[in-house]
């Protein structure tokens, strides 16, 4: 099947299921319209849809594997609210829609955020509850890692500290691998657990993840300045107003894009093990550096 087929095709499934997961508070005022706004707004859903890859790949069931791939979309969906709040991007679009804040006020963006993040979690220890096995188990300890400190919200911390300093190739390595690529890594690895993959198995899929979530954030760097709002759906020129060091901002345009296509190139030399198994997979790679979304 084609990637675009691939992608057509799961994002339905996907957003089919996650239309399930939120109910409607009717007691609470604002919450689930809030939720729904952002969840519901599109978004390439390339997360979920790479746990359904790898759990394809080592063979496995795609429904096991759905509530983990829509629970990491929505711990996604919080990071962008949050992320887009005046006290951090500050920015007015995000999806093809004006930001949850400009809508609901920060107040209920803030409150949104949260009850995605939590309702993740209630997804998966349901999902857990059901059956324990420990694909399931493990899939459930990597998100919740992968969602921390040490993982998307220790890379948010860098991000925001370095507004206004200069980082180093090092530190700018260290954001990118946490803020983007631990919840990049984490379905990849998620749908693997629960396929029952075997031990290299998730090590070289843990590599393969390190890379190209790499190249998906200098992707993004890149067309913060490159891209158009039309596209994107969000506001470009975010990060340059924000003084943000990015590969951008480090290295420049052409030398950006070249680092992004040789950590690429890594990533398809191993997934190139899985021969025809791993098309999707490598297809999947050249995609998210030549995306225009
Ligand atoms: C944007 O992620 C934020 C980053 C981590 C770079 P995406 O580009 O995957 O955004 P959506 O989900 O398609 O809206
Ligand atoms: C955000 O990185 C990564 C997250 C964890 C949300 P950016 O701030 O560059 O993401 P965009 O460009 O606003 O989507
Ligand atoms: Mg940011
Ligand atoms: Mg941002
Ligand atoms: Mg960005």
């Amino acid at each position: 099947m084609k990637l675009q087929d691939y992608f057509a095709e799961k994002k339905v499934l996907v957003e089919n299921h996650m239309k399930t997961l939120i109910d409607s508070y009717e007691d609470i005022p604002k919450i689930s319209e809030a939720m729904n706004y952002s969840l519901m707004a599109g978004g390439k859903r390339l997360r979920p849809i790479l746990a359904l890859m790898t759990c394809e790949l080592f063979e496995g069931n795609a429904e096991d594997v759905l509530p983990f791939a829509c629970a990491i979309e929505m711990i996604h969906t919080y990071s962008l609210i949050h992320d887009d709040l005046p006290a951090m991007d500050n920015d007015d679009y995000r999806r093809g829609k004006p930001t949850s804040h400009k809508i609901f006020g920060e107040g209920f963006a803030i409150l949104a955020g949260d009850a995605l993040l939590n309702k993740a979690f209630e997804v998966m220890l349901e999902a857990v509850m059901k059956n324990p096995s420990e694909g399931r188990i493990k899939a459930a300890a990597y998100i919740s890692k992968a969602s921390g400190v040490e993982g998307m919200i220790g890379g948010q911390c860098i991000d925001l500290y370095y507004e206004n300093r200069e980082a180093d190739i090092e530190i700018l390595n260290k954001m990118h691998e946490k803020k983007t690529g631990a919840l990049i890594k984490a379905p990849l690895i998620a749908g693997a657990f629960i396929a029952g993959a075997a031990e290299d198995d998730i090590i070289r899929i843990e590599e393969f993840g390190q890379l190209i979530g790499m190249a998906f954030q200098i992707s993004d760097d890149i067309l913060d300045v490159e891209g158009s709002l039309d596209k994107l759906g969000k506001n470009t020129g975010s990060d340059a107003n924000n003084n943000k060091s990015t590969f951008v901002s480090l290295y420049g345009l052409d030398k950006s894009k070249e680092l992004a296509k040789s950590t690429v190139e890594q990533a398809q030399n191993i997934i190139s093990l899985y021969g025809n198994r791993g098309l999707l997979l490598k297809e999947l790679s050249n995609y998210i550096i030549e995306r225009d979304v």
